[in-house]
């Protein structure tokens, strides 16, 4: 059975665009699950994986679809692996983006080691109840700089430095932060977990 739609569980306008971006060339169509008014899963859990793998039941148990959820975060190495999962609540539950990058900042003061990795964990499940869930984990090394640099991703990316390249995640054009990000790696295992269950010579796989 081939996916030809998805179901995103997510609220984030700009998380949605990078994930509608990614799955395009394996002809796989999303939609918001704002748009069956799907009400946020909670996420309690320790690990990237199980709030993942909440969101994705979440979502298919509201639309009866197939869907792909991921959680994701910024670890840092100096904060001992936070803010982690509680990146987008970091600075309160208000989920504001600046006040999360001001906590950061304040936190990393006069700390020399910048070193950081983003995380991202995609759960894909064809029903709420799927027993073979697809997951898949990617990770984007870089480090953290105290001044903000470019206007474009979210959340952490204009304090986020790709040192191979010299840029933030804010200053890279979507495709380019794609083919660099913790979603965009985990992408492109998706891509070959979908093809081995569904693509190519397993099309008629159940
Ligand atoms: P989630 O929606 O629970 O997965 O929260 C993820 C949070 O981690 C976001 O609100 C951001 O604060 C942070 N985050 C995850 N991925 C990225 C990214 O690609 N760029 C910047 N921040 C990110």
């Amino acid at each position: 059975m081939k996916i030809e739609k998805l179901v995103i569980a997510t609220g984030n306008v700009k998380k949605l665009k990078e994930f509608e971006r990614l799955l395009a060339p394996l002809g796989i169509s999303v939609v918001a699950q704002s748009e069956f008014n799907v009400p946020e899963a909670p996420e309690p859990h320790h690990t990237f994986l199980e709030n993942a793998l909440a969101k994705a039941r979440n979502a298919a148990r509201h639309t009866g679809l197939p869907a792909l959820a991921d959680d994701s975060g910024l670890c840092v190495h100096a904060l001992g692996g936070n803010p982690g999962v509680n990146s987008a609540y970091y600075a309160g539950a208000q989920k504001s983006d600046a006040d999360n990058n001001a906590k950061l900042i304040a936190d990393l003061r006069g700390v020399a080691d910048r070193r950081s990795h983003y995380t991202a964990v995609l759960a894909l499940v064809m029903r709420e109840d799927d027993p073979e869930p697809i997951i898949v984990e990617g990770r984007w090394y870089g480090e953290i700089i105290d001044i903000p640099r470019g206007n474009g991703g979210f959340g952490y990316d204009p304090y986020f430095l790709d040192p191979e390249l010299g840029l933030t995640g804010a200053e890279m054009p979507i495709d380019q932060k794609g083919a660099r990000s913790h979603r965009g790696r985990a992408f492109a295992k998706l891509a070959v977990e979908l093809n081995d269950r569904w693509g190519g010579d397993h099309a008629s796989r159940a």
